[in-house]
């Protein structure tokens, strides 16, 4: 699914969206969060966490990896993967304990091997002023989630 966003409104929205979309219980899925620099990643995974109901700052996890939530439906895990080289790194920040929760992930391209045990990959470029987004299934739950938000 593909959908331009003109602006950061848009980008929220979007990320709001997407949460009203997901199950109630949260816990054990994966949405990987793909884009360069400047694309929208953390403005997405803020606007999320606030749609989640969590009410305050959203610091950024590069230094930390690992940033957690606990809302109402859940745990809802912010991580950021700019500063792991490798999947073997994962085991250091704990990733496998991490299912428990919902596991928001950026820079996901530092360890190739999470597509495999992801839901959703969600990619956002540049285009003029606003950014493109494209939102894929990795999972068969995932790609039914997928199926249920409307293309624009
Ligand atoms: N759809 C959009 N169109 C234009 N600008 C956007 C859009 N979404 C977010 N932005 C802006 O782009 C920047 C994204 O920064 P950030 O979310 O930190 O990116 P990343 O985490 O990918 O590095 C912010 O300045 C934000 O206001
Ligand atoms: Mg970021």
């Amino acid at each position: 699914m593909k959908r331009f966003l003109s602006d950061e409104a848009a980008t929220i929205a979007f990320a709001r969206q997407l949460f009203e979309h997901l199950p109630e219980n949260l816990a054990g899925w994966t949405v990987l969060l793909s884009g360069e620099l400047g694309a929208g990643k953390s403005t997405f995974a803020r606007a999320l966490i606030n749609a989640a109901g969590h009410v305050g700052p959203v610091p950024s996890p590069t230094y930390t990896l690992v940033e957690p939530y606990n809302v109402s439906r859940g745990t809802i895990y912010h991580i950021d993967l700019y500063r792991v080289s490798d999947e073997e790194e994962l085991r250091y920040l704990g990733w496998n304990e991490l299912d428990d929760g919902f596991r928001l992930v950026e820079w996901p391209d530092r360890a190739p091997g999470l597509s495999a045990q992801a839901d959703l990959q969600l990619t956002l470029a540049y285009e003029g002023d606003g950014r493109q987004l494209e939102l894929s299934g990795l999972s068969d739950r995932g790609a039914a989630l997928v199926n249920t938000l409307t293309p624009v």
